[in-house]
């Protein structure tokens, strides 16, 4: 264990090495400051790294990760990062990458009682709920979940067009787009659902806020 600890630290040495290699000025440039295109918002899942995954180097993705990828309204936290990507940094895409394989919404499918983890659970359950009649005539139980999975993406996406910050940098016109993906932890591809929101058109009246 102590080891593997060790190493974490060795391997960081080596990649600062490694990157300086290749461009001596890396580290100056980044220190001047980030101005990613992207926020990401994944699972915490440790096969899923948001930057390797698209082969995007430091600098360019701003990242929140959580279990199940989920886009709830009161999380403190993902307002935060949500407000200082969209009015500070300016970010051009949102995208919300769930995965197969993934185990916060198997969970969420399933009556497992894991501990304080239920209460976030509650919020991919209600997902299940909302899409009820779809889910529950899927035979297999691998294609449901897969489904849900799927599902559970879409309705995060909605849940971020229906914060007044998305709507409110909408409103003045802001090119920012929308994005769902899934991620296959089995073959390393990700597939688009073409979820592109870039307006609030597509949202139920109710939630439409008047800016
Ligand atoms: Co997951």
């Amino acid at each position: 264990m102590e080891t593997y600890y060790k190493n974490l630290l060795e391997n960081n040495k080596k990649w600062v090495a490694e990157k300086l290699a290749l461009d001596p000025d890396f580290f100056n440039k980044l220190a001047q400051g980030q101005k990613p295109p992207v926020l990401w918002i994944g699972c915490s899942d440790s096969r899923v790294p948001a930057n390797e995954i698209i082969g995007a180097p430091p600098g360019e993705v701003f990242v929140h990760r959580n279990i199940a990828n989920m886009v709830v309204h009161s999380d403190m936290n993902l307002l935060s990062v949500l407000d200082y990507a969209v009015n500070v940094l300016e970010v051009k895409h949102i995208i919300v990458c769930g995965h197969y394989g993934c185990g916060g919404v198997q969970t969420a499918m399933s009556n497992s009682h894991v501990g304080l983890i239920d209460n976030w659970i509650r919020h991919i359950k209600d997902v299940y709920r909302m899409n009820y009649n779809e889910l529950q005539v899927i035979e297999d139980s691998k294609d449901r979940v897969n489904r849900f999975i799927e599902l559970n993406v879409f309705e995060q996406v909605c849940n971020l067009a229906k914060t007044s910050i998305v709507q409110a940098a909408w409103e003045r016109k802001a090119d920012l787009h929308l994005h769902g993906w899934v991620y296959d932890v089995a073959d390393g591809l990700i597939k688009d659902l073409n979820v592109n929101l870039a307006d609030n058109s597509s949202l139920q009246e109710v939630y439409k806020l008047d800016l």
